[in-house]
């Protein structure tokens, strides 16, 4: 397979994202939830962000965005809206496990969906002191179906936390499968934490 062949994992994104036009979906909870959390302006990176809602949202907070995807279909989606909408949110195509970010440059590190525990030093690694991370993705324990059935993709019960357990958390939503299963925030963990200064 040459450099320019596209791997199996671009190829369904890139089907996917060819397939669907509903652009204006919301940003996730640990996004729409927390931008009160945010500095007045500053850099923030969005990894394996697909159609970026959550770059979207955190640009019209103040930030100027990085949005990378390994999906070309995506980038040129997002990169269209961002020109139409005017909004700094800057989209890149870009494998994220082999090209992930460098060091200490971003003030904000949000992913969604997505779950590579491989990245996890350069997720840390590429936030300033006091950078914050948002990250929201699926849960092993859950109460109804959605999201990989690949167990190695969802979190492990508390794993967000232990995963930034040298960060200082912010919020942090994980509710299992306690209670009455059919309310509150399920299938998922959400966490928001700061990096050390
Ligand atoms: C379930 S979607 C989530 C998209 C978005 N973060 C959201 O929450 O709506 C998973 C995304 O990960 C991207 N992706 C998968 N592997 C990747 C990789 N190695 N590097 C960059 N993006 C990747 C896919 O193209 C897809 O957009």
């Amino acid at each position: 397979m040459s450099d320019s062949t596209p791997n199996a994992t671009q190829q369904k994104w890139d089907t996917i994202y060819s397939n669907g036009n509903e652009m204006d979906v919301p940003p996730m909870r640990v996004v729409a939830e927390n931008l009160h959390l945010l500095p007045a302006s500053g850099r923030g990176l969005e990894l394996a962000c697909g159609l970026a809602a959550n770059s979207f949202a955190l640009a019209q907070a103040g930030m100027t965005m990085d949005a990378w995807d390994i999906s070309p279909v995506a980038v040129k989606r997002v990169a269209q809206r961002a020109a139409d909408k005017g909004l700094p949110v800057h989209a890149e195509a870009r494998d994220v496990v082999e090209n992930p970010p460098g060091d200490e440059s971003y003030d904000l590190v949000v992913v969604s969906h997505f779950l590579d525990r491989s990245i996890m030093p350069a997720i840390k690694a590429c936030l300033k002191p006091g950078g914050l991370v948002f990250y929201q993705t699926f849960t092993q324990t859950k109460v109804s179906d959605g999201g990989p059935s690949n167990l190695e993709f969802r979190l492990a019960d508390g794993e967000l936390l232990q995963l930034f357990g040298d960060f200082q958390p912010l919020v942090y939503r994980e509710e299992g499968r306690v209670g009455m299963l059919t309310q509150g925030f399920r299938n998922e963990a959400l966490l928001v934490a700061r990096k050390p200064l």
